[in-house]
């Protein structure tokens, strides 16, 4: 049985467990599941670490990092530490070393594929997407030279702004709607080489604008000034936004809460991630009791073209 669907299952064993009711049988899926090993510290990727000051290479962007520091200068955040686990000065909270696991499986898939945008999605509302986005994002950047900007591409119910403590206009909806560039929709606060894109202006055709062609131009230009891009993303069930988004992206990260998602609409989104790049799944909200960790459980990567567990 594969790591994600080993995590699935247990994600519904524990819903139906406090549900007082019996686990569904899941069916088996697909695909075979290699297991490797972990290693201790991921490895630096290769030509990221620029030096603020530097000039990075621009791959088809006309910016460089002097480009990017003088136009987004660095404002204010109030961040809620309750979920905003990495601006917290001790660092003493639950699920800072799951994140920094989570960061190091990522790092060794990167080894196998290429892989800078990230998005996080989940089939249902609630189930922890921007919780992940955001702390994956902070862990990204707390080892030295790391930059990664943040994206709230939620533009139906957008909340991560609330959890960083900052405004949300302008930003994403904006820029798609051609009314803003690149730097006058991304934010810097008080955590150092974290950039973010708020959802912006509320619009009533979000899927749309998101498949409008400019989230893809906006991805290619900023895309070399940061070593992760990672985006949050509305819920894949009901609306299909995150479909339309995944195809941008390099791989796709699908959260399941832990007693709440049902086990086979986890598995529809899952496999409606499939051949979009899913290079795994984190089982959020995990009690403490329990033998899996309690953010995050499984990835996995793609080698070959084929899917295999690295969890
Ligand atoms: N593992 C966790 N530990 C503590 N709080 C969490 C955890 N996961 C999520 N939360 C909290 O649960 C609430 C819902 O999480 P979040 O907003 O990340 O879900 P979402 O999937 O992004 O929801 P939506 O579909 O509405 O965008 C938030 O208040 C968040 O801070
Ligand atoms: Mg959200």
């Amino acid at each position: 049985m594969s790591r994600i669907h080993e995590a699935l299952k247990k994600a519904e064993e524990q819903r139906v467990a406090s549900q007082g009711g019996r686990p569904v049988e899941p069916v088996q899926p697909a695909d075979a599941a290699v297991a490797e090993p972990l290693a201790a510290t991921p490895p630096a990727p290769q030509g990221t670490t620029a030096s603020v000051g530097a000039s990075i290479p621009s791959f088809g962007s006309p910016y460089t990092l002097d480009t990017l520091l003088a136009r987004c200068p660095q404002g204010r955040w109030s961040p809620d530490r309750k979920t905003m686990l990495f601006f917290n000065p001790e660092e003493q909270e639950y699920g800072n070393e799951e994140f920094r696991t989570l960061r190091s499986r990522l790092y060794q898939i990167r080894e196998k594929q290429s892989l800078k945008k990230v998005l996080v999605t989940s089939a249902l509302p609630k189930e922890g997407k921007s919780f992940v986005a955001a702390n994956l994002a902070q862990v990204m950047v707390r080892q030295e030279g790391r930059r990664a900007l943040l994206i709230d591409s939620d533009l139906r119910g957008s909340r991560l702004h609330e959890a960083l403590g900052t405004s949300s206009s302008p930003g994403l909806s904006d820029y798609l709607l051609g009314e803003k560039d690149e730097f006058a929709v991304m934010q810097r606060g008080s955590m150092e080489n974290l950039f973010f894109i708020p959802s912006g202006r509320s619009i009533g055709n979000p899927a749309e604008l998101v498949a409008n062609g400019r989230t893809r131009f906006l991805l290619n230009r900023v895309e070399p000034l940061f070593d992760w891009i990672i985006i949050d993303s509305p819920p894949a069930v009901p609306v299909s936004d995150a479909g339309l988004l995944a195809n941008y992206c390099d791989g796709v990260l699908m959260v399941v809460r832990s007693n709440a998602t049902p086990f086979d609409v986890a598995r529809k989104a899952r496999q409606e991630f499939r051949d979009k790049h899913l290079v795994g799944v984190v089982l959020n909200g995990v009690s403490t009791e329990s033998s899996y960790t309690q953010y995050y459980y499984a990835t996995y990567g793609r080698t070959n073209g084929r899917h295999e567990s690295q969890g």
